[in-house]
């Protein structure tokens, strides 16, 4: 909008502008032309003329005060001047803008040749002299003056104007549109919790089946595994999607009734790993850790473990055998950072920005794994903003991937969570 009143504004301005430059040298011009008949006797009888005579032809369309005549001889001489303008500049035919260096002030002028053919004269008629009608600018100035005030501070009220109508309306157009996203948030988290009951169900029945394998078919074995493990897979999908939908609905709001408390980063950190070492140890992995300093902050224990173990397992399962993990634990200012390196199989520039999004998982063929449903990350990056903290990825493919969770550090006297975060979190 701003783009296009300017552009409107300019045009109305240089096409005004034009227009009054254009009246003033017609108007000019006019005045010079009703001037000549007067040459002959202002070339007699000079100032005398001009002094006398009332019934001019151009009287009635001279302004004393804004505009001058002047009558030169042949060669430029001036024979007299009606008027207050005086320009200390020689005639030259044509319209012309001439700007007097001591004052500044700018004049438009227009110049006449005056031909006179004598009596019994044949051939062209000869110049005698010239008529210059001048006129200040100064009026032409004032009025440009107040087109652009009134187009700027027009265009400023339009714009203000515009900019509220256009917030107004935006807000408006998005209303349904948040509503409906409200819905979807609502529906997947309804739609979760509601899968768990029957889930459950069907867990508890496959539990009763297999303590009882005299009951199963020996050909219904192998199937049941099948389905316990679809069930149990399912069942951390519908968990992991709870656990995001409710997220989404209220950020501030802690999932689990729980509090956050002080918690040792280092307690926790060493915790995963151990956890996760006889996977390493599997796949023939150098897998090492390195705590550089005691760091507590004020979180959810197996919220972080969670964050945690989903980058360990990913640095794990995406690296192939007789790789390199290793887990950094250092303190930048008031933030704590942990590092999960890996030499594994990387992602492709383009992929890097996806790794975040839910059920996004690099090619199949590449990173296949049992299991796997690409939310984990998504879980990741949810409970670390949920801790006001932030991670990123640097990654190349073949390489290896690098994810880093900064979380800003406990203050004993201060906490650096921000009150109103802790309030809320407590208040749940
Ligand atoms: N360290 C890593 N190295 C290479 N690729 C990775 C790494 N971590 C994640 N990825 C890629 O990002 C995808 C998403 O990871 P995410 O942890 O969200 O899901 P997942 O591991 O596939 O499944 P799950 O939900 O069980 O964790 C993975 O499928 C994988 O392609
Ligand atoms: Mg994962």
């Amino acid at each position: 909008m701003a783009t296009i009143s300017g552009l409107f504004g300019t045009g109305v301005y240089v096409v005004f502008k034009r227009a009054l430059y254009k009246q003033i040298d017609k108007r000019l011009l006019t005045l010079a032309q009703s001037a000549t008949p007067s040459f002959a006797a202002v070339r007699d009888q000079g100032s005398k003329y001009l002094n006398q005579v009332e019934e001019v032809p151009w009287r009635d369309i001279f302004n004393r005060d804004q505009q001058s005549l002047e009558w030169f001889d042949e060669n430029g001489k001036l024979l007299g001047r009606k008027g207050l303008i005086e320009l200390d500049v020689p005639p030259e035919v044509g319209p012309e803008i001439i700007e007097q260096p001591e004052t500044g002030e700018v004049f438009r002028t227009h110049t006449l040749s005056v031909f006179i053919r004598n009596n019994g004269q044949v051939g062209p008629p000869s110049l005698v002299g010239f008529i210059r009608a001048t006129q200040s600018s100064a009026e032409i100035k004032a009025a440009e003056d107040e087109l652009s005030g009134i187009l700027i501070g027009g265009g400023m009220i339009t714009l203000v104007l515009t900019g509220l109508g256009g917030f107004w309306l935006t807000q408006k157009a998005i209303e349904p549109i948040e509503a409906s996203f409200l819905q979807l948030k609502q529906f997947t988290a309804d739609a979760s919790h509601e899968l768990r009951s029957p889930l459950t169900a069907i867990k508890a029945s496959i539990d009763v089946m297999r303590n009882h394998p005299e009951r199963v078919h020996p050909k219904d074995v192998k199937k049941l595994e099948a389905i316990s493990g679809a069930t149990l897979q399912m069942n951390q999908t519908l968990q992991d999607l709870l656990f995001l939908a409710r997220t989404d609905i209220d950020p501030s709001m802690p999932v689990e009734a729980r509090q956050l408390a002080p918690v040792s980063l280092n307690q926790i950190l060493q915790n995963c790993f151990v956890l996760l070492e006889p996977l390493a140890n599997e796949k023939k992995m150098v897998f090492q850790s390195k705590f550089r300093e005691e760091i507590d902050i004020l979180g959810d224990t197996s919220q972080l473990s969670r964050l945690f173990s989903n980058l360990l397992e990913n640095a794990l399962q995406y690296t192939p055998e007789e790789g390199r993990v290793s887990l950094d634990l250092y303190k930048q200012n008031r933030v704590a950072v942990v590092s999960v390196r890996d030499t594994g199989i990387g992602l492709a520039t383009e992929e890097v920005s996806k790794v975040f999004d839910r059920f996004w998982r690099a090619n199949k063929a590449r990173s296949r794994r049992q299991g796997g449903t690409g939310l984990g990350l998504a879980i990741s990056q949810a409970i670390a903003k949920r801790h006001g903290g932030k991670i990123s990825v640097t990654s190349e493919l073949n390489i290896g991937t690098c994810f880093i969770v900064r979380i800003p550090i406990l203050d004993s006297k201060r906490s650096s969570i921000t009150k109103a975060q802790t309030t809320a979190i407590t208040d749940c």
